[in-house]
């Protein structure tokens, strides 16, 4: 049984007053969400304080970057232990946001994923293809890529503490999501793919989000598919009323 994760990514969203008030705003809309795992990733800033508001409730905090050291001369970076120390549970690794404007790669995705996993906390690792490459039918060979290059060299034991994230760039803040079908092929390539670098049971296990201009309204039919067992939101989620919908997509 994979236990589904509605997480919401604020981006570069909210002052710290703006962020603790939409926590706080949240907490009665999700108190009563069956069944979720409610996840929300607010700028370094505002981690530790959100984090305090979020204390008597349900929802984890995530960072939404990490560096891979722990510490040391790296001047602007944040470790996972600091990102624990603030409160965190969870790092969403390789956001294309990342990838596209500020130079992360396979590589560097991978050794996040190292470091996030050894703090003791769990990795979000978004993967997705762009327009163009869905378009000359790249899309696989560039999952296929960004999967194995993330995860290579992890034991099959840390797949627990890792959740991926498919977020097709073309769906990104662009209202347009993809369709139940376009998500669910995708999703299954990525649980065979697992299941091919690792195991069956592993792939069973592992939760696979999508993400792209999820809102209250498509949120119900993307996870009545069988290998969608989340989302990661993120215009939607700057607002209690329309996260909070999301959240609660199975009451
Ligand atoms: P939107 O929901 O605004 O399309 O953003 C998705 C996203 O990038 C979440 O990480």
């Amino acid at each position: 049984m994979r236990k589904p994760v509605i997480a919401g990514n604020w981006k570069l969203f909210k002052s710290i007053g703006e962020a603790v008030a939409l926590v706080n705003e949240l907490k009665p809309l999700v108190s009563g969400a069956q069944g979720v795992e409610i996840v929300v990733a607010p700028v370094f800033t505002s981690l530790s304080r959100v984090s305090d508001a979020a204390k008597d409730s349900r929802i984890k905090i995530a960072a939404q970057d990490c560096y891979w050291e722990e510490e040391g001369a790296f001047t602007g970076e944040v470790s996972p232990k600091l990102l624990k120390d603030a409160g965190c549970s969870y790092v969403i690794i390789g956001h294309s946001e990342r990838r596209q404007f500020f130079g992360e790669t396979d590589a560097t995705v991978n050794k996040k994923i190292n470091a996030v996993i050894a703090a003791g906390l769990t990795a979000i690792v978004c993967v997705g293809e762009s327009l163009a490459e869905r378009e000359s039918a790249q899309t696989f060979s560039v999952i296929e890529t960004q999967i194995q290059g993330g995860l290579t060299g992890l034991a099959k034991e840390a797949l627990s503490h890792i959740i991926i994230a498919y977020e097709p760039v073309w769906a990104i803040g662009t209202g347009k999501t993809a369709s139940e079908g376009q998500a669910q092929e995708v999703h299954s390539f990525i649980r065979q793919l697992i299941a091919r670098i690792f195991d069956q049971s592993v792939a069973g296990a592992v939760r696979i989000l999508y993400g792209g201009s999820v809102k209250p309204d498509n949120v119900k039919g993307l996870m009545s598919q069988p290998d969608i067992d989340g989302a990661l939101v993120g215009g939607a989620s700057l607002k209690a009323e329309s996260f909070s919908a999301i959240v609660c997509f199975n009451n």
